[in-house]
């Protein structure tokens, strides 16, 4: 075999896979571990959701509907939008590399920051477009700078709002300023994996950006049932946008993309109610006791409007990350996102926040930072 690798491929680093649970258990002679790494909900997935999956599993000999005619319909009440601004995806990842095949060809440019999300870079590799990261400012979006980047050739401008990993979010008069001042051609997708964990009145009021205007730049809206909804596992996401980039991207995606698990279960989980509500619940108030709990340990924590927030441990985060798994708490060291004294973590349940601040304190005793 005599392979021809594109250089655009070549140049490509794979997203860092985190091993299984029961593979690191096994390395490091541990058990009953903890996970606060991934931001995923720790109530599970929607029960609603667990329940109606169920029952669609004796269909599974079938295709799935290839339009999501039915959850479709529900987002779009939901949002209140038109069910032609909905596209679902695989997980709000599969939106992103949608908006990215349609709208960039080799050597256009998509500005995204840094830190923030990494698939978006990865998929303008893929592309054979052309990055340009911009720094956050003080841990949250330069607009400014990413606005005097924006020329001719700018396609997509990615922001994560809340942002990941520092949790920091976009004031909307200040998203406003910044979309006047962009070229009409360019999208700006606005990444709300984390939305539902924000105050209401800091949340940016997206069906009114949504439409398509004469002189102002297009804007997209990514959603995500993997976070508020506990349904990382069965991968389903969707985008809300103007019907004319909605017709784009369904050119690009194929014909069955979400599977008939993800298609009944997300439609049962926005109809959960009682879990949505707490999750957000277990989610502010156990932020609030974590928060408090590492202040407490001399470490500082920073705000955020999500369910995760990071931590300065005043200490190599790797070192402290190796001592936390060796005592069955899995975080997230934020030092290969340019935060070497920094570690992620997601709010648990208030068993997991309470093994998570004695394992802290261990930790960064045993780690000599305190
Ligand atoms: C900012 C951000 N966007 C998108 C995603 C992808 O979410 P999904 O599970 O819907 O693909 C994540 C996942 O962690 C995320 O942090």
């Amino acid at each position: 075999m005599k392979l021809s690798i594109p250089d655009t491929i070549a140049a490509i680093t794979p997203y860092p896979p985190g091993k299984p649970i029961e593979e690191l258990e096994r390395e490091y002679g541990i058990h009953n571990s903890i996970k606060l790494a991934s931001n995923e909900n720790p109530l599970g997935p929607s029960p609603l959701a667990v329940a109606a999956m169920g029952e669609a599993l004796a269909n599974l000999h079938r295709y799935p509907d290839g339009s999501g005619y039915y959850l479709v319909r529900a987002i779009a009440e939901h949002y209140d939008v038109e069910p032609e601004q909905v596209v679902l995806g695989n997980g709000s990842n599969e939106i992103i590399e949608f908006l990215v095949k349609a709208f960039v060809e080799p050597g256009d440019e998509v500005i995204t920051s840094h830190p923030s999300f990494l698939m978006y870079q990865k998929f303008v590799q893929v592309r054979g477009g052309i990055n340009h990261v911009v720094a956050l400012a003080d841990m949250a979006h330069d607009l400014a700078a990413i606005a005097d980047r924006a020329g001719d050739r700018t396609k997509l401008i990615f922001l994560d709002n809340p942002n990941n990993p520092t949790g920091s979010y976009l004031p909307q008069h200040r998203l406003l300023d910044f979309l006047d001042r962009l070229p009409e051609h360019v999208l700006v997708v606005l990444d709300e994996a984390y939305v539902d964990f924000m105050d209401e009145a800091l949340k940016i009021d997206i069906g009114s950006l949504l439409p398509a205007r004469t002189g102002r730049c297009g804007v997209v809206s990514l959603r995500t049932f993997s976070k508020a909804y506990g349904l990382a596992g069965v991968r389903i996401g969707f985008g809300l946008m103007a019907a004319e980039i909605a017709a784009c991207l369904h050119k690009v995606r194929q014909p069955f993309n979400v599977n008939q698990l993800a298609l009944v279960g997300a439609r049962a989980a926005l109809q959960d109610d009682r879990f949505y509500r707490e999750t957000l619940q277990v989610t502010a108030v156990g932020k609030k006791t974590l928060m408090a709990g590492v202040e407490r340990l001399g470490c500082r924590s920073f705000p955020s409007q999500t369910n995760f927030f990071l931590i300065d441990v005043r200490g190599d985060a790797t070192t402290l990350y190796e001592a936390m798994l060796r005592h069955g708490v899995i975080v997230r060291s934020m030092k290969a996102y340019g935060y070497p004294h920094y570690i992620r973590i997601n709010v648990g349940t208030e068993h997991e926040n309470g093994r998570f601040l004695e394992t802290l304190q261990r930790c960064l005793t045993e780690c000599g930072y305190v």
